[in-house]
């Protein structure tokens, strides 16, 4: 692997704890917070909640809300594992975070405010040939950041996990059950930093779950997510 910091990203993401929500589906993430500044293009990781643990540790955990975006999580909180000092430290992350914000666009209002960023690592794991590992929600749907864009970090005898991306009025529905033109595209990212974006109020989207390539044992798909959302006055 040429570029040391994608190596590092890639044991990371190979140690990545168990989505605390996940019903064994094999899903293992972390979650961070940061704060971009428009006017000067600085990036900034927001402090983490510590959490007391059963075993007198502590452990960081960060808050994450779809509001009604995630039809399996309506309204719901979920506090999600935070992130390691080795991944807030890696450079290639901030880079990927400052790439993908250049590609989007904001009223002058919004930029005068710091930009949330959310940042994702999410490892769908498959432990035997005939099982699978789900993304939620298992369905079109649209996430309620303005912004999200998704780097494949790796993809390991892996069969699957397609991506859907389709007008905004199939959120909710599987993609087998929509109109053919009312899918935009389909595509499959297949290298490590193969990455897509979108715009989320002109569409919806969706990965499909991941399983065990013949001839393979277990199969893994790991993926980085970014979404960025403009801060406001409370009203
Ligand atoms: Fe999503």
């Amino acid at each position: 692997m040429a570029d040391e910091r994608l190596r590092r990203l890639t044991v990371e993401f190979g140690q990545l704890p168990c989505d605390p929500h996940s019903r064994n589906e094999g899903r293992f993430r972390r979650f961070g917070r940061g704060v971009l500044l428009p006017w000067n293009g600085e990036f900034h990781w927001m402090p983490e909640t510590l959490v007391n643990m059963p075993d007198g540790t502590t452990c960081s955990v960060n808050h994450y809300q779809q509001g009604m975006h995630n039809p399996e999580f309506l309204g719901l909180v979920r506090n999600m594992p935070g992130l390691t000092e080795s991944i807030r430290r890696n450079s290639l992350l901030t880079e990927l975070i400052k790439f993908d914000f250049s590609q989007t666009t904001w009223s002058e209002v919004e930029l005068c405010w710091p930009i949330h960023v959310g940042v994702h690592l999410i490892r769908l794991s498959v432990d035997s040939p005939g099982g699978r590992a789900v993304a939620t929600p298992d369905m079109l749907h649209q996430d309620g950041e303005p912004y999200a864009f998704a780097h494949l970090i790796y993809r390991r005898d892996a069969e699957g996990g397609e991506n859907v991306i389709a007008t905004p009025a199939c959120a909710g529905s599987s993609p087998d059950d929509v109109a053919p033109e009312s899918v935009l595209d389909r595509f499959t990212l297949c290298h490590p930093l193969d990455s897509y974006g979108v715009k989320d109020d002109l569409v919806s989207h969706y990965v499909a779950p991941v399983t065990v390539a013949a001839g393979a044992e277990t199969a893994e798909r790991a993926v980085l997510l970014i979404d960025f959302t403009p801060m406001t006055q409370r009203a």
